[in-house]
């Protein structure tokens, strides 16, 4: 590994993995500096620094109270719900090379309702989606990479995206944000939550890495439990190997954008951007929660696929939801 004065750690291509079931992890230009955190209410610089780099760093988003009742339930269900995890007999395809997951808590545990807006980062989500009124949920999730799980298979990559954000002015409010709460600690030999700072303008990582020259950096994100990590989908980022054998835990929480919001695109006369499209088409939401008597609440939980949609003309009927993918019972 070659050191750099610029803050850059270089990894030659001939370093990295050699086996075609590793991931390369990107062009290997490591930042040695780690980014500002800033503090849940500092709203107006954390936009800033997201509106730049399309990411920012929350620190201490979750307190000590918090941190151990979500590790409780993870300790909790893991033993109670192997198959919820992936732990069970049957491993299923989702859970391969990507640690543990569960991926639908929300279905059975109305314990977890209270963090689906969290106080501390949900300010700056809705600032970032362009209000309180337009922010829509989308998933809701728990991740492990256990300890001694070696070497991921997990590259540079986005998440779900809309072909306008290339061309469309302005370019925010972005049209998904992934808010990462780590829950344990996440130091230099930990898999850390890696981001290209920028990329989120490009197509490809391969025209980042060309357009962006000396400024394209893969920032690997480090901190401690109750870090929160918001991120827009379009930006490039993957789970940066650790030393192999530390583990890692995260919450992780998915919101789009709703309404119809007024734009301008190249060539267009009226450009109107609809809202964000679904972000999976198997994700359910319960019946407490997608028909809550509240209207706002419904509202934010209106973002229903067509898995969603049957389930409701179902009476959400069990036996339907028991016949998807994940609809663990
Ligand atoms: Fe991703």
């Amino acid at each position: 590994m070659a050191p750099s004065n610029t803050g850059v750690r270089l990894i030659p291509q001939e370093n990295r993995s050699g086996d075609p079931a590793i991931a390369a992890q990107g062009f290997g230009r490591i930042s040695e500096i780690q980014p500002p955190s800033f503090a849940p209410g500092a709203l107006d610089a954390a936009y800033d620094w997201f509106a730049r780099y399309g990411y920012v760093v929350l620190r201490a988003c979750l307190d000590k109270r918090e941190l151990a009742e979500l590790n409780a339930f993870m300790d909790r269900t893991q033993r109670e719900r192997p198959d919820a995890w992936g732990l069970g007999e049957r491993r299923r395809p989702h859970h391969r090379n990507q640690g543990l997951i569960f991926s639908q808590p929300l279905l059975d545990h109305p314990e977890l309702d209270p963090y689906t807006r969290h106080a501390a980062s949900f300010p700056l989500v809705a600032r970032i989606l362009g209000g309180v009124e337009r922010v829509r949920f989308s998933e809701f999730n728990f991740r492990e990479t256990p300890e001694h799980a070696g070497a991921g298979t997990m590259n540079f990559h986005h998440d779900a995206v809309v072909a306008d954000r290339l061309l469309r002015d302005p370019y925010l409010p972005c049209d998904w944000l992934c808010a990462i709460h780590y829950l344990t600690d996440v130091d230099a030999d930990c898999p850390a939550f890696c981001v290209v700072p920028g990329s989120n303008r490009f197509a490809t990582l391969a025209d980042a890495f060309a357009t962006l020259g000396d400024d394209y950096r893969e920032v690997p994100l480090r901190g401690p439990a109750g870090t929160c990590i918001l991120y827009d989908t379009a930006l490039f980022h993957t789970r940066l190997d650790g030393d192999g054998r530390r583990g890692r835990r995260t919450w992780h929480q998915y919101y789009a954008r709703g309404g119809w919001l007024p734009s301008s695109l190249p060539g267009t006369k009226r450009y109107v951007r609809a809202p964000s499209p679904v972000l999976t088409d198997w994700n359910l939401f319960p019946e407490r929660l997608a028909l809550h008597a509240d209207p706002a609440v419904r509202l934010y939980f209106s973002h229903w696929n067509t898995a969603q949609c049957e389930w409701v003309a179902s009476g959400f009927d069990p036996a339907v939801r028991a016949a998807m993918p994940r609809g663990y019972q």
